[in-house]
């Protein structure tokens, strides 16, 4: 159903034939060119370090010779046909990139996406929390077998490209894709990014990071232009990517829909050629955006886009382009040895529809997704009823459970990076398998239930509805407020009871300034997947103390962020955004980016430094020393952030640039161990400029908390 309807709004958008006959008809220019085998010796290809480090070891140099032979031996059309997708529609459960039986390329399968097996494929598979919640895991390690999880799932339904993660910035909360991705912050993003893409590699299966550049608006994703200046584009919008390239050798990698600086980001040669193939030396392929991601033939294969996604249709110019001498065959030939070194690195074997349901929502997937939401649920408010904090909640204690989404299997939108679970726990089971819970759908109709019960949880907040990918469904968010319906009934309930837990579930930060006073507790679940019910249970009922820290900042008010420009055709993006804004701005966010309450207190303690200077190409090993003061056991995030107030140039105030999560047993003390590097001290100015001076470290357990502090000095 879902999948009927997202096709067929894409097939009108692109004026794309849909039927079983003509997925790859072009949608205009048809120019038929007969194009035989020519006699043709490609250039020699030296393998480099980079090859070196995507291909299995031992492996390269034999890989790249045959692929010369390869090239060699296949005709311009022949070396197009393995440049895009095979039709719109699925084929054989993936969208499928043909290969070539006779040089023995089995060609690509590809299926979305950031929090499990794609809805488009009908069948089932676990519904991981969304990225945004497992950003706020800050736990890399825990990313990466998710990573492997999904990989897995994703080969069981025959695919071998699994269109995530997306790495684009939450630069405003209100960009409909921000469930999508982990972060407003590049390190954090990177951090992530690179541990899901080495969990999904590790299966054997390609990562794709997408959507590249600049991609964070979706209402306007098809048709806007990000004006960005150089350095914000190096130092903010980027480092993540370049860390998938260069950290995490991903596979792939996609481009975005909207243009940059005037280009568009499948014919940006800025981006494409210059840095992500040039300077980063990336060795993967670069397909498109579905659709209308592609603008021209020639003109994008020329800029460094290597594959058309899903079918061929802008593609369909490139061999007459080329026979007419207007475009070089040696671009068709960087593109066809990026996809075939994929085939070939990947051991791909020949393409067979394969479909092992058996390899999905396994137990020990199913059990990951509920160690993931618990570990990204963050507790944001917590203050004392009586004499007891109103969480954890206690097992024989009454709840009356209410609010809208309490029964409700709230997995995220319904765009590209949709996933049908068979059995979704809701907050109601979770909870109520673990307590003495009874559900009042209308606390005004029964207000003695209500006050009689211990303690009131309402869940409330967003829906697919309010929020997700524009094409599919909602778009961006209208604001960040949380509706009006959902104020009222915490209202009602505050009225009634003294003990009023609110939880918040969608992509982040809502306007609840105004609910502080009233509420006892507060939580932010994201959208929780397949078991976000008993994550929440494992929260609230203490058998997880809260481990959760904010990936976003939540502003007080809407006005404190920059503004959101959906709507018009150009946009400006700025240096500053997120925490690094409100810091510059002087104005205290409602909760600080890096920010989560647990039911222990944590003691930082010690922060030691490695060394006393750091220089080009260098790290330098941050230890910061924690201890935790209560009673139970529990994981913390150490956040280094790094301040150059004697900078020449403009700085944002602080910035994070390591991090480490740890698990500290009730009364243990813990060092954390962080990584400083060099390159993320310097800025951007023609080239990267590393500046002599001091830097001062500031760890803590948020952002605006830093108690440690120690000075480093840059030769
Ligand atoms: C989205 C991509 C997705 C693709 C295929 C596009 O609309 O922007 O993120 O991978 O569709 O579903």
């Amino acid at each position: 159903m879902r999948m009927g309807r997202h096709l067929l709004s894409l097939c009108v958008l692109a004026a794309f034939g849909c039927g079983d006959d003509d997925g790859d008809e072009p949608a205009d220019m048809a120019v038929e060119v007969d194009m035989g085998p020519r006699d043709y010796e490609p250039d020699p290809f030296e393998p480099t370090d980079a090859t070196r480090a995507y291909c299995p070891a031992g492996e390269v140099d034999a890989i790249e010779a045959r692929i010369t032979e390869i090239l060699r031996t296949l005709s311009v059309e022949e070396k197009v046909s393995l440049m895009h997708g095979e039709r719109v529609a699925l084929v054989d459960g993936v969208w499928r990139v043909e290969g070539n039986e006779r040089v023995a390329l089995p060609g690509l399968g590809m299926l979305d996406g950031p929090r499990g097996l794609s809805s488009f494929t009908g069948k089932t598979g676990t519904a991981f929390p969304v990225a945004i919640l497992r950003g706020a895991a800050w736990d890399p390690a825990l990313e990466e077998r998710v990573g492997a999880a999904m990989g897995r799932e994703l080969a069981s339904a025959g695919a071998n490209v699994l269109l995530a993660p997306t790495i684009n910035l939450v630069s405003h909360p209100r960009w409909g894709r921000s469930q999508e991705t982990y972060s407003e912050d590049t390190h954090h993003m990177g951090a992530m990014g690179v541990a899901f893409i080495r969990g999904v590699q590790s299966e054997g299966v390609m990562a794709s990071a997408k959507h590249y550049a600049a991609n964070n608006i979706d209402d306007t994703r098809h048709e806007v232009d990000v004006q960005i200046d150089e350095r914000t584009l190096r130092e903010v919008y980027l480092p993540q990517f370049r860390r998938a390239v260069r950290d995490a050798q991903v596979a792939s990698v996609m481009s975005a829909y909207n243009s940059i600086n005037g280009d568009w980001a499948d014919q940006n040669t800025h981006l494409l050629r210059d840095i992500l193939k040039g300077e980063w030396e990336f060795q993967g392929f670069v397909e498109s955006d579905w659709l209308l991601g592609t603008h021209g033939g020639g003109e994008s294969v020329r800029a460094g886009l290597d594959i058309e996604m899903p079918a061929r249709n802008r593609f369909r110019s490139v061999p007459g382009e080329v026979e007419r001498g207007e475009l070089d065959e040696s671009f068709l030939d960087d593109a066809v040895r990026r996809i075939a070194r994929a085939q070939l690195c990947y051991e791909l074997g020949p393409h067979e529809p394969t479909d092992d349901a058996s390899a999905r929502e396994t137990p020990e997937h199913l059990a990951l997704a509920r160690e993931v939401a618990r570990r990204g649920i963050v507790l944001l408010h917590n203050v004392t009823v009586g004499d007891e904090l109103a969480l954890p909640l206690d097992p024989t204690e009454t709840v009356v459970l209410t609010g809208p989404l309490a029964e409700v299997d709230n997995i995220g939108d319904e765009g590209s990076s949709s996933v049908i679970a068979s059995d979704v726990v809701n907050a109601l089971e979770g909870l109520g398998a673990v307590g003495d819970v009874t559900l009042v759908a209308d606390p005004g109709s029964d207000p003695d239930a209500v006050s009689g019960a211990d303690a009131v949880v309402v869940v409330v907040g967003l829906v697919a509805e309010d929020e997700g990918e524009a094409s599919v469904g909602a778009g961006d968010r209208d604001s960040l407020a949380l509706p009006a319906e959902h104020v009222a009934l915490i209202a009602e309930v505050t009225a009634l009871s003294d003990r009023v837990i609110v939880v918040l579930e969608g992509s982040g930060p809502l306007l609840v300034d105004g609910l502080l006073d009233d509420i006892e507790g507060l939580v932010w679940a994201g959208y929780p997947g397949s078991r976000g019910g008993e994550a929440l249970a494992d929260v609230l009922y203490g058998d997880h103390a809260p481990s959760g820290r904010l990936p976003v900042s939540w502003p007080m008010a809407e006005a404190d962020l920059p503004p959101f420009d959906n709507v018009s055709d150009s946009v400006t993006y700025g240096y500053l955004h997120g925490y690094r804004h409100l810091a510059a701005e002087g104005t205290e966010p409602l909760f600080p980016f890096g920010f989560g309450l647990s039911y222990t207190r944590f003691s930082y303690e010690a922060i030691r430094v490695g060394a006393t200077d750091i220089g080009e190409g260098e790290s330098v090993t941050v230890e910061v020393d924690v201890t935790n003061e209560g009673d139970v056991d529990a994981f913390t995030t150490v956040q280094l952030y790094v301040a150059m107030p004697e900078s020449e140039v403009m700085r944002a105030p602080y910035d994070l640039r390591a991090f480490a999560t740890v698990e500290v047993a009730a009364g243990a003390t813990v060092t954390a161990t962080m990584a400083l590097q060099a390159r993320d001290l310097a800025y951007w100015d023609d080239g990267w400029t590393l500046e002599p001076g001091d830097v001062l470290l500031q760890a803590g357990p948020s952002s605006a908390e830093r108690p440690l502090e120690a000075t480093l000095t840059v030769r």
